[in-house]
C-alpha cells in the first residue's frame, strides 16, 4: 500500500480490511470518569472554555490516548458548537446540561447566521491542527459533528429533552419551517467537517444520538436526507476521508440508513443483535460497536463475557471496537483497562 495513513489500522477497517484484534476506541474516551480531566476541568470556568482552548482541548484529547493507547483519538469539543457558531448562544449550567435560547418560529432562524461559523469554530479548527501534529503515528484523528436532526433538536428545545415533542411537532405540522433549520445545519455542518478534514482529521463521526425517537417517514427526512448531503459535500472535497456514521436507536432503520446514505461504517447502539448487524450489514460497511457503557461501568465477569461474544459475532468482518454509547462518568477507569487487555487478546 503507498497511502501514508494506511499503516493505521483504524483507517485500515474503515477501508474494508478485517483486522483481528480490531481497532479499538470508546466514545466519550475524555471526560470525567478520568481524574486528569477532572482536573483540567476544575482550572476553568466552564467547559466551552475547554473546548474553545486549543492548549486544553488538545491535552484532554491526549489523556486516554496515554493511558489506553487506543487506535483513535476523537477530537474533544462538542455537537452544540454549530449552534453557539450560528449565533444561538449556548450555555453549560453545571449538573444540569446544556441551555439555548429556543429556536421555534422562522423568525428564529433568520436571526442565525452561517457567516460568521469558521471565525467562531477556529480555535476547534487549531485544535486538529496541533492534533495531527502530536498524535503517535499509529493514532488515527477522529473529527466529528452532530447530525442535524439530533442538533436542531437542542437547538429547539432549548437543550436536553425526554420526548422531543417540539421538535418533532414543528417538523410534522409545519415541515417547510423545520426544513429550513435543518437546511442551514446541514450546510454549517457539512462546512464544518469539511474544514475539519483540512486541518488533519483523516476519519469524520457523525453523532445522530436522538435518530431513534421518529417514525420511518421522520427518519426519511430529517436523518437519511440531511447526512446524505453531508457525505456527498464531505467526499467532493475528501473523497479519501471515511465517515463513521451513528443513528443511534434506529433498530430496523439501521439497514435503510446503511444504504441510503453512503456512509463508510455505523456505529452501533447496544441494542442492536449482533447476529442481525452481522448478516445485513457487515457485507456493506464496517460496523463498530457496542459493548453496553453499563457493563463497562460494572466490569467483571459479565464485561468479559460481553466483550468476547462481540468480538465472535463481528471479527470475522469488518470491525471496529467500541460501546453502544458514550462512557458513563461514573466509569472505574480500571474497568476500561481491563477492556483494553480483553479487547487485545488478554
Ligand atoms: O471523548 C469524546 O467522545 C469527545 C468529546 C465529545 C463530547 N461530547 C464531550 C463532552 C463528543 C464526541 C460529544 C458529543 C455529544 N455532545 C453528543 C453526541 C453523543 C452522545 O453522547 O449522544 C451529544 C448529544 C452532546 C451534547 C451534550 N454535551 C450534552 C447533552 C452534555 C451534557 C451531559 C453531560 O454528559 O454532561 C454535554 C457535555 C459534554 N460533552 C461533556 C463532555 C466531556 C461533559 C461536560 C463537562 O465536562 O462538564
Amino acid at each position: 500500500m503507498t497511502s501514508p495513513t494506511s499503516k493505521k489500522s483504524m483507517i485500515r477497517a474503515l477501508k474494508g480490511e478485517c483486522l483481528q484484534p480490531p481497532p479499538l476506541w470508546l466514545m466519550r474516551q475524555a471526560g470525567r470518569y478520568l481524574p486528569e480531566y477532572r482536573e483540567i476541568r476544575g482550572n476553568v470556568s466552564g467547559f466551552l472554555e475547554l473546548c474553545y482552548t486549543p492548549e486544553l482541548a488538545v491535552e484532554v484529547t491526549l489523556q486516554p490516548i496515554r493511558r489506553y493507547g487506543f487506535d483513535a483519538a476523537i477530537l474533544f469539543s462538542d455537537i452544540l458548537v454549530i449552534p453557539d457558531a450560528l449565533g444561538q448562544a449556548l450555555r453549560f449550567e453545571e449538573g444540569e446540561g446544556p441551555k439555548l435560547d429556543p429556536v421555534r418560529d422562522i423568525a428564529g432562524i433568520e436571526a442565525l447566521s452561517i457567516d460568521g461559523l469558521h471565525e467562531h469554530l477556529a480555535p476547534v479548527y487549531e485544535t486538529v491542527r496541533r492534533l495531527s501534529r502530536e498524535l503517535p503515528s499509529e493514532t488515527t484523528l477522529i473529527g466529528f459533528a452532530g447530525a442535524p436532526w439530533t442538533v436542531a433538536t437542542y437547538m429547539v428545545e432549548g437543550g436536553s429533552s425526554r420526548d422531543f415533542a417540539i421538535a418533532r411537532r414543528w417538523g410534522l405540522l409545519e415541515p417547510d419551517g423545520f426544513t429550513r433549520l435543518i437546511e442551514l445545519v446541514t450546510k454549517a455542518t457539512a462546512a464544518y467537517l469539511c474544514r475539519q478534514a483540512d486541518e488533519g482529521a483523516e476519519v469524520l463521526q457523525i453523532f445522530d444520538s436522538w435518530a431513534g425517537v421518529l417514525s420511518e417517514g421522520e427518519f426519511e427526512k430529517w436523518v437519511i436526507e440531511p447526512t446524505v448531503k453531508i457525505v456527498a459535500a464531505v467526499r467532493a472535497s475528501h473523497p479519501d476521508v471515511p465517515i463513521i456514521g451513528f443513528p443511534r436507536g434506529a433498530g430496523v432503520l439501521y439497514e435503510r440508513y446503511v444504504t441510503e446514505t453512503g456512509i463508510d461504517a455505523v456505529s452501533l447502539d447496544s441494542t442492536v443483535p449482533l447476529d442481525w448487524a452481522a448478516r445485513h450489514l457487515q457485507d456493506k460497511v464496517t460496523l463498530q460497536g457496542n459493548l453496553d457503557p453499563l457493563l463497562l461501568l460494572g466490569g467483571g465477569e459479565a464485561m468479559d463475557k460481553e466483550i468476547r461474544r462481540i468480538l465472535e459475532k463481528f471479527a470475522s468482518g469488518r470491525f471496529v471496537f467500541n460501546l453502544g454509547h458514550g462512557i458513563i462518568k461514573e466509569t472505574p477507569p480500571e474497568h476500561v483497562a481491563r477492556l483494553v487487555e480483553v479487547v487485545r487478546g488478554g
